[in-house]
């Protein structure tokens, strides 16, 4: 980072204290628009998941982004405040706005998804008699199982219909009377291997054949009144935390291809939800060192933040954050700590900062935008980060 950059960062931690999390929203909208602009045909919904914070909601809201939601406190923090943003450009379906992400759902929450006719997932035949119950007049997406090899955050696992009992999945759907929209998938968050989206685009064109040549209607009536698929590519897409992660451009180059060979008709409207690539390298975190102790010949910082709050992401997303020092000096091996009486509040056992830091000293990690905040926990009496906004507009 430069000079003038730190400078700023220490100026916010003077006057707001620490721990604080700076939210830089012209960087938002940087990724926004390398997204749109890389992905011209693919319309963005932002997985709040990611990072809830409203401003950053309001900010993507703005750009024209959509919203992906995994809960209905999610669905309702999107849907109430959005109501209240100007409108940059006329958006007048919610289902234009918003998709239900999350394949499982609580009866009582599909009960109050039904009144809003939201798009929602799924990915199993419990949950369609559930929606049948609970849901009926909710859009379906059938989320399907792809491979996830080479993802940081593994997700197949837990969610997706196999390729293979996708069509029978819309079979039982068009019985019950539902209406299946189209198709998704998530190769996994922070996905390094593309072939992981080469091979489900495969599964999703071969699935929307089959269920054309077994005359399964898919899809929905657009307000032009023509008829249209959905293709939701899910998240994934990488940010470069290190010089090893593969570029986005290569990326859009790869799925603009694809896309246009496996899906050559214009009645598809493809559409993603990420989050990470959205919030990652938009915020900074400084913390500040509380402790000190020197345990077997290693100095051991303690700080205000932790991995049961901005640091959580360390755990729930296996992603680090390397720590930096405001001050020059020859770098040595030491162990951080976070604030909370567990041992498991470890940020890490070999950080490199420069020797002898002192208590009150200012640290920053950056690029710790995303699946951070949005899990911090209040473990300990220890309350979350406050949060800091730069270039709101
Ligand atoms: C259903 C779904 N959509 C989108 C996302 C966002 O993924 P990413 O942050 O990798 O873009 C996730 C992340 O877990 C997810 O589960």
């Amino acid at each position: 980072m430069i000079r003038k950059q730190l400078e700023i960062l220490e100026r916010i931690a003077r006057e707001h204290g620490t721990p604080v999390f700076i939210i830089d929203h012209e960087k938002i909208r940087e990724n926004y628009r390398e997204f749109r602009e890389k992905l011209p045909d693919v319309q963005a919904y932002f997985a709040v998941k990611a990072n809830s914070n409203l401003e950053i909601i309001k900010t993507m809201y703005d750009l024209g982004a959509s919203f992906d939601v995994a809960s209905f406190p999610e669905f309702m923090l999107v849907h109430d405040n959005i109501k209240h943003f100007p409108q940059k450009e006329r958006q007048d379906f919610i289902w234009d706005k918003i998709i239900y992400a999350n394949t499982i759902k609580p009866a009582e929450v599909l009960a109050k998804l039904n009144e809003y006719k939201i798009l929602v997932t799924f990915d199993n035949i419990e949950e369609l008699r559930k929606i049948k119950k609970h849901a009926p007049d909710v859009g379906l997406v059938l989320r399907i199982r792809v491979p996830n090899t080479g993802s940081m955050v593994e997700l197949s696992s837990k969610f997706g219909a196999h390729p293979g009992e996708a069509v029978d999945l819309i079979a039982e759907a068009v019985k019950l009377g539902l209406g299946v929209e189209g198709i998704s998938f998530h190769v996994g968050s922070q996905c390094n291997n593309f072939d992981n989206y080469s091979q489900a685009l495969n599964f999703a064109s071969s699935i929307f054949k089959e269920a054309e040549l077994r005359n399964y209607q898919i899809g929905f009536i657009d307000r032009e009144g023509k008829k249209r698929k959905i293709l939701d590519i899910g998240g994934g897409f990488p940010v470069k935390y290190t010089p090893d992660v593969k570029s986005f451009t290569a990326l859009s180059e790869k799925l603009n291809s694809e896309i246009k060979r496996l899906f050559p008709d214009k009645d598809i409207q493809v559409i993603a939800e990420p989050g990470r690539f959205m919030v990652a390298t938009a915020c900074t975190l400084i913390t500040k060192i509380v402790g000190k102790a020197v345990r077997d010949g290693k100095t051991c910082y303690y700080l205000n933040d932790g991995v049961y709050h901005t640091f959580s992401g360390q755990v729930f997303d296996h992603q680090p954050y390397p720590l930096h020092s405001f001050k020059d000096g020859e770098k040595k091996v030491c162990a951080t700590f976070g604030p909370t009486c567990d041992a498991f509040d470890t940020i890490s056992l070999a950080d490199e900062l420069p020797e002898d830091l002192q208590i009150d000293d200012l640290l920053y990690a950056e690029n710790i935008g995303a699946y951070s905040i949005a899990s911090s926990t209040y473990f300990n009496g220890f309350p979350p980060t406050k949060v800091v906004h730069l270039n709101k507009l």
